[in-house]
């Protein structure tokens, strides 16, 4: 089943290498600072995960300083680092404070610098091999940098358990909401044999705290159900032994109709003993190519997927069951709270998609097992622009959860157009449900600690593909690393992680951060501002969702998502008069939501109806609102071009040539998009700009 031809070694040319440049120090001072520690590495054992942190050490060192890194068991020499786990650091008899000991987790670490008589070392421990290739990426992060490392401490642990990368691949080799080319897992219905590229690609996600990969999409046809099959499983163990040996684990996205899709059963009900048996085989066989398998991920009645409401079963009983089965090899089940009636009749006024995830979940709290993790995106409709948050983070407290987002690009300008997420996603992780007082954020709730869960985490549906760089447009591996960055710990500042991934990428010359640094961190708005206005979504093609059209979304075939008549526009979710979706949040946040007044604007139109000559907090109707931004918008497009521009000499010529053509599409489709909507509202309306712009 595997494709056939020889691993193709790519050229590790700069786009390709991401974040992981570890570019020549034209300081040559600086360089021979970290020379002293650099030139000896101390390291005592060899588990595979170890060895990726040695070689990682030896390509960062290497590339950086231009020396290869003399790596031995011993500890003699006056400078060293020392790369190894505690129980390593024990028996040479380095001793740290206990303290610390204690504070570092399964997978945290420590960087620390020691100066006693004649030694002047740095530590970088961890309790788990797993721990030490953190700590050791962390150590090169902080190389490439240029932090000081005279007199450094830092000990971290990864704020989310989980940290989850979700791919939407097919086997054919296509990829489900993907912009970067094709699969870098599969070909032709077989399993690539590639696997430098997928070694690459796991040095990229260790990189970032990344421990969890799910190799396939979710939706999970009659091809992909084959993933679990005989046939198939020893491939699928090839790529789970390469991510090993970055410490991430390999889940499987399944389809809940596997028993009679590949089995010779004729029911997949979960009560059926015949069902249970054979999940429980499939378990045990899948374990056996993968003993450290992480679980099944599931889509489950929705979009036309199979799931437990054929057999009148409900969510708990499905996931239940599959847990049961993983429950010998501490595997778990993720299933997916993307649950809602795509064929709903969406003229009904009472009728709101958005309520769909927390009707079905929120009666079942407290029913799932405890290796049963429910998924949540990150609103309650799908990956929009903007959205508020969902009510369900906060709202379940006796189940597992985590939160889902889209790190690919699908409703925010497939990576053709610069839209970095980071400040949309710290906007999701700073929100505060209530849940248990003031100051319960989804950060807090996601990680599992609030409600003493056994798991939770961040997951996201993956933005990388076969191309060169990995990710389609070169700028948006900054969605990448800035996911990964954010799991580890979502206190990080979205300025920091930004200007950590432009000096790793490009370099650390001040005018490069602070353009770069601007666009990205400008970006979103700028992309919100021509598209989508406060809160309105979907004004998108049908089917692949790029480009303007009001009423073009395939699953709303009234043309009603947006509520627009020719006198106003919004969907009323209120208790008072709307759908009563605002009162899914706790009570700080439903009458925040409840009220017009208090009802944050960007968001105005998600839970209101408002006549278009309402007038906003600036004084400018929606109507104008809506044409403002959309002219505006574009401005800022080709603002973003003339920065890039200010840059050409300072950054490489290939990249620099590449960016450029991407930012004029995007100049390009900003007008179309500006065009396209503010015609739209025109001809609904009647009501004329007052600037008087032209108004196609
Ligand atoms: C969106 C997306 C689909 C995807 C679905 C999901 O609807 O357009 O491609 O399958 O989300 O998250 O399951």
């Amino acid at each position: 089943m595997v494709e056939s031809g020889t691993e193709k070694d790519f050229d590790v040319n700069s786009s390709y290498s991401c974040w992981l440049r570890y570019k020549r120090f034209k300081d040559t001072d600086l360089a021979q600072k970290y020379l002293k520690w650099c030139s000896n590495i101390a390291a005592f054992e060899d588990t595979s995960v170890i060895q990726s942190a040695l070689s990682e050490v030896n390509i960062g060192i290497n590339g950086m300083l231009g020396v290869k890194p003399i790596i031995s068991g011993s500890i003699d020499k006056p400078s060293f680092i020392f790369i190894g786990t505690l129980e390593k650091l024990k028996a040479v008899d380095i001793s740290i404070d206990v303290n610390d000991e204690n504070d570092i987790g399964d997978e945290g670490f420590l960087i620390k610098s020691v100066k006693t008589g004649d030694k002047d070392y740095i530590i970088v421990t961890g309790k788990t091999d797993k721990g030490v290739l953190y700590g050791t990426f962390s150590l090169l992060r902080l190389i490439s940098t240029n932090t000081e490392l005279d007199g450094i401490k830092r000990l971290e642990n990864p704020s989310n358990p989980l940290r989850i990368i979700n791919h939407w691949d097919n086997i054919d080799g296509s990829v489900e909401r993907g912009y970067a080319g094709k699969s870098i897992f599969y070909a032709n219905n077989k399993i690539t044999g590639n696997l430098k590229r997928i070694r690459d690609y796991g040095r990229l996600l260790a990189s970032i705290g990344i421990n969890g990969i799910a190799i396939n999409n979710v939706n999970v046809h009659k091809m992909e159900t084959r993933l679990i099959r005989e046939d198939f499983l020893p491939y699928v163990a090839r790529i789970a032994n390469v991510f090993r040996e970055y410490g991430i684990k390999t889940y499987l996205s399944i389809n809940f109709a596997a028993p009679i899709e590949i089995g010779d059963l004729n029911t997949a009900d979960p009560f059926d003993a015949d069902v249970k048996i054979w999940w429980k085989k499939k378990a045990e066989e899948i374990y056996s190519y993968i003993p450290d398998f992480g679980g099944f991920l599931v889509k489950a009645d929705s979009e036309f997927r199979p799931g437990p409401f054929t057999y009148n079963r409900n969510h708990a009983d499905g996931a239940n069951m599959l847990a049961e089965a993983l429950v010998p090899y501490g595997g778990i089940v993720i299933w997916r709270c993307f649950v809602y009636n795509c064929l709903q009749d969406w003229r009904d006024r009472k009728t709101d998609r958005a309520k769909a995830a927390y009707d079905h979940f929120m009666p079942l709290d407290g029913m799932f097992l405890d290796n049963v993790i429910l998924q949540i995106k990150n609103g309650p409709m799908d990956f929009q622009v903007r959205e508020p948050v969902s009510p369900l983070f906060g709202g379940l407290k006796k189940t597992n959860t985590i939160l889902e987002l889209q790190v690919t690009q699908e409703y925010t300008g497939q990576q053709k157009h610069l839209c970095y997420l980071v400040p949309m996603w710290k906007e999701i992780l700073d929100f505060d449900t209530y849940a248990i007082g003031k100051g319960s954020n989804v950060k807090k709730i996601v990680n599992g600690k609030p409600f003493n869960n056994k798991y939770g985490g961040i997951a996201a549906v993956g933005n990388v593909g076969d191309d060169m760089n990995w990710t389609g447009f070169q700028l948006a591996q900054s969605n990448l690393y800035g996911f990964g960055r954010l799991c580890w710990n979502p206190d990080l500042s979205k300025e920091e992680i930004t200007d950590e991934w432009i000096k790793l990428t490009y370099s650390t010359d001040k005018a490069v951060v602070d353009t770069i640094s601007k666009m990205l961190l400008n970006s979103w708005r700028i992309y919100e501002n021509y598209t989508s206005p406060l809160g309105i979504g979907w004004m998108v093609n049908p089917n692949h969702h790029y480009g303007p059209n009001v009423d073009g979304y395939e699953y709303d075939k009234w043309g009603t998502y947006h509520r627009a008549d020719c006198k106003g526009i919004g969907v009323d979710r209120t208790v008072k008069n709307g759908t009563g979706y605002t009162k899914q949040y706790h009570k700080e946040n439903a009458e925040m939501y409840e009220n017009l007044e208090t009802c944050p604007e960007e968001l105005l139109l998600f839970f209101h109806h408002v006549p278009y000559i309402y007038k906003l907090k600036s004084g400018e109707t929606i109507i104008q609102h809506i044409y403002n931004t959309h002219f505006k918008g574009v401005e800022q497009a080709i603002n973003l071009k003339e920065q890039w521009k200010s840059i050409k000499e300072m950054v490489d010529f290939d990249i620099y040539q590449h960016v450029i053509e991407r930012l004029e599409g995007q100049i390009e489709h900003a007008k179309e998009w500006r065009d396209v909507i503010n015609s739209y509202f025109y001809r609904k309306t009647g009501i004329k700009d007052e600037l008087d712009r032209t108004i196609y």
